[in-house]
């Protein structure tokens, strides 16, 4: 006995893997044409029965939008997840994944569309914003892309300063809500060594310290002269102060 080409199911097509002859006990499954989906719960396969006779199978495809875009700000809820069934008509919701807050004027929903085609997805979640980074003394923070969520800011101290800390700082996901994931560095002042003391002259007004672009002057004793410069200055190489020259010489 043999029960012949399985039926026709409306929108669907039997795997017949080949298959010419179908004795009893066959069983043929059927697959869902392009942009139709199994209905969940349906049955979507018969079975040759005894006296060549196809089980019944009812229509078990219908149209339906596909599994609805990935969004970087937000996820699909449950049960919306594992879902692949989604009729016109269907009403998806989203929310907001970590790092991104909901922008309460606009819904985190979808509808599947008459085209098949989902309602377009407007921006309901947006990025949460890290603290204001606020300010660094003697130093600049630079923020080329804002201060939302995966930003970077990179900080720098000013001339005749050193950097004590992290150069840069990202607002990443802390807890429930967004951080800086390094604190602000210290910029401390850099000094020069000492100054060269010279024989037959003195520093006038010496200091304990000499910063960037501080000087000393240079003095002779009664009877000496001067050769070279009366000053040199602090500069700074590689985070280092060092003088601008040598001293003058008293002869
Ligand atoms: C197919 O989907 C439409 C909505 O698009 C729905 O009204 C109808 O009931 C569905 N058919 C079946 C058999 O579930």
């Amino acid at each position: 006995s043999d029960c012949g080409l399985p039926p026709d199911v409306p929108n669907a097509q039997p795997a017949l893997e080949g298959r010419t002859s179908f004795p009893e006990d066959t069983v043929i499954t059927y697959k869902c044409e392009e942009s139709f989906v199994k209905i969940p719960g349906e049955k979507d396969s018969v079975i040759c029965l005894k006296g060549s006779q196809w089980s019944d199978i009812e229509e078990f495809c219908n149209r339906s939008c596909e599994v609805p875009t990935r969004l970087n700000s937000a996820s699909l809820k449950q049960p919306y997840i594992t879902q692949n069934y989604f009729p016109v008509g269907t009403v998806v919701e989203y929310e907001c994944r970590p790092g991104y807050r909901r922008e309460p004027s606009l819904s985190p929903k979808l509808t599947c569309l008459q085209n098949l085609k989902w309602s377009t997805a407007v921006e309901f979640c947006k990025k949460k914003s890290c603290p204001n980074p606020g300010e660094i003394r003697n130093g600049q923070i630079d923020v080329p892309g804002g201060i939302l969520f995966g930003a970077t800011i990179s900080f720098s101290c000013n001339t005749g300063y050193k950097l004590f800390g992290s150069t840069s700082s990202f607002c990443l996901i802390s807890g429930s809500s967004v951080q800086w994931s390094d604190p602000l560095p210290e910029c401390r002042e850099i000094y020069c060594p000492a100054p060269p003391q010279i024989d037959n002259g003195i520093i006038q007004g010496e200091r304990d310290h000499y910063g960037y672009r501080q000087s000393v002057t240079y003095a002779c004793n009664k009877g000496f002269t001067m050769i070279g410069e009366h000053s040199i200055y602090c500069t700074v190489n590689n985070d280092e102060g060092e003088w601008s020259g040598p001293p003058p010489e008293c002869r």
